[in-house]
Parts: structure tokens; sequence; C-alpha cells
């Protein structure tokens, strides 16, 4: 692209660009209302990974074994390499990495409310990386061929290693499930506490999702928000019957019909309290956040003083 192109040349190549299904990279001119959909995504998204962080370090102290530590701590690791290839997605489009974690510490700027509820046993560990990893699989598949390059090349390693935190989230739970009966229950009770919350990831109906035709004509989004939640269903029901566990909802048939499990009404009103702040965790959590970052400067200005003497 040079300077000579007209806007609506630009607009054109966009939009070829798009048609033939290749991507979009930095260098390319992109609406204004893309830059800031892809901006919010992929902020929000780096969000996530790190405040995800939190509910699992809460038993890297406490894991049972030396080896259920080295394993938990390697998982937390990698969602910490996860928000910073994201965060280097976000500078690609002009976004400010100070001015993302500004607005993440101000409340200004979203996580996924799943991070907003208490590990309360080490299950929770197990269930995490089975239910909440799975869920986070199921939704960033499909952005591994997201319209817009470095985002998504990101997903595509990140989804390899969301693989492996569920499948380690399923050993931990089978391990589990093949001990004490005071284990299983702990496994039954976290399933209970994150069952919902999961199906939750996949955000609101589609009926009340105004940005998703936008998002899908710009190739961001490839799947509607209740399709991807049904393949979760789909997918999640033979691995809780391997498990041995039962999924909370007494209205979760085979549909032979659809070729689809029937599932039950999801509560909106108290995701939407979590979403707005209300959550059991979202003050603790931001307010963490916030400390981290604060106890942090001191590093980031020895960096910042090294780099100017070297320049
Ligand atoms: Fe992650
Ligand atoms: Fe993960």
């Amino acid at each position: 692209m040079t300077a000579t192109l007209s806007e609506k040349d630009l607009e054109q190549h966009f939009e070829h660009t798009l048609e033939r299904d290749q991507r979009i990279e930095p260098r390319d001119w992109v609406p204004d209302g893309y830059r800031k959909t892809m901006i919010r995504q992929i902020a929000q998204h780096a969000h996530s990974e790190i405040i995800g962080m939190q509910p699992e370090g809460n038993w890297i102290t406490r894991a049972p074994s030396l080896r259920r530590k080295a394993i938990l701590l390697a998982k937390v690791q990698d969602e910490a390499g996860h928000g910073l290839y994201l965060y280097s997605a976000a500078e690609t489009l002009g976004a400010d990495r100070g001015d993302l974690t500004e607005r993440l510490i101000t409340g200004r700027q979203k996580y996924s409310s799943i991070f907003n509820y208490p590990t309360l046993s080490f299950a929770d560990v197990g269930v995490i990386g089975w239910l909440v990893d799975g869920a986070a699989i199921c939704n960033q598949v499909p952005l591994c061929r997201s319209s817009y390059g470095p985002y998504a090349r990101a997903m595509i390693r990140i989804c390899k290693e969301e693989s492996f935190h569920q499948r380690q989230g399923f050993e931990l739970l089978m391990t589990m499930m093949k001990g004490t009966r005071a284990q299983r229950e702990m496994v039954q009770d976290a399933v209970n506490r994150w069952w919902w919350p999961s199906l939750m990831m996949f955000g609101p109906p589609d009926g009340d999702s105004p940005n998703t035709a936008q998002s899908m004509a710009w190739k961001i989004k490839r799947h509607t928000n209740d399709e991807l939640r049904q393949r979760f269903v789909d997918m999640s029901v033979p691995q809780a019957e391997a498990l041995g566990v039962t999924l909370p909802d007494p209205q979760l048939r085979w549909n032979e019909e659809r070729g689809h499990y029937d599932f039950g009404e999801l509560e909106w009103a108290e995701f939407k309290q979590v979403v707005s702040g209300n959550g059991p965790c979202n003050a603790e959590r931001v307010a963490h956040r916030r400390q981290a970052h604060e106890d942090g400067e001191w590093v980031r200005e020895a960096a910042a003083a090294h780099a100017r003497r070297h320049r």
C-alpha cells in the first residue's frame, strides 16, 4: 500500500482480502470499527489470561505433591505467556500495553467472567483445566482462522497449550475419581459449581449479542455464541460419563432429531451481575492485579533506565 491509493482503493483491498479468506496484516489499512473491535477483543482476551492466573495460582503452594505443583506452575506460567503474546498482537494495531493495563486495573476493560469465581478445593484445579480450558479451546480453535493475522497466529500456539491444560485437568480428575469417596465428592462439588459458569463463557445468547453479526462479517468470529456453546455441551457429556461425574442439569438429554444434547436454561441474570462487576471475586481479582502492577513499578523504571543508557 502506498500513499497514492485513495481511501476507496484501500477499502476495496480490505474487502477483497476478507473475501479471499486471506489475513489482514499490521501494514494493511483497516476501517476504524475493525481496529477498535479487534483491539477490544484481543485486550479482553489478554486480560483474561493474566487474571486467570489468580484462581489457580491460589493452589500452587498447597498442591498435594511435587508433581502436581510442577504441573500447576507450568500451566499458570503458560497463561502468563498467552497474555504476553496477546498484548503484543494488540500493539500491532497501535494499542499501548501500558494503557491496556491501566484500563484493566481501573475496571474500564473487561476480562472473562469465569475468573470471578473462587477456587475452593484442589479439585477446582482439575475442573478448571477440564471445563474452563475446554470451553476456551472451543472458543479459540475457530479464532486460528480469524481475519487478523497476528491474532490468528498467536491463537495457534495458544490452542496447542490449552489442549495440554485440558488434558492435565482431566487426568487430575480421573486420578481423584479413582481415589477415596471424599475425593470423588470433591470432584462432584467442583463440577456442580463450575458447569454453568463454563457454559456462560460463550457469551450471551445469539438473540442478545449485538456485535456478533459485524464480527462474523469481518471474519473475526466464525461461529455464533450458541453454536459454540452447543459444541461444548456435546463434547463434555461423554467426557463426564468417562469420569463418572454428573453434570448438574436435569434437562440434559440427547435429542435424536437435532443430533445434539438439549440442556437447561442458563441464568442470565447472574451472568449480567458477574459481568458488571458484582461476582464473588471481581474486586479481589482487580485489586490483586493493581497491587502486582504497583509492586512492579521499580522493575519497569529500571528497565527503562537501562534501555536509555544503551541508546
Ligand atoms: Fe491460556
Ligand atoms: Fe489454559
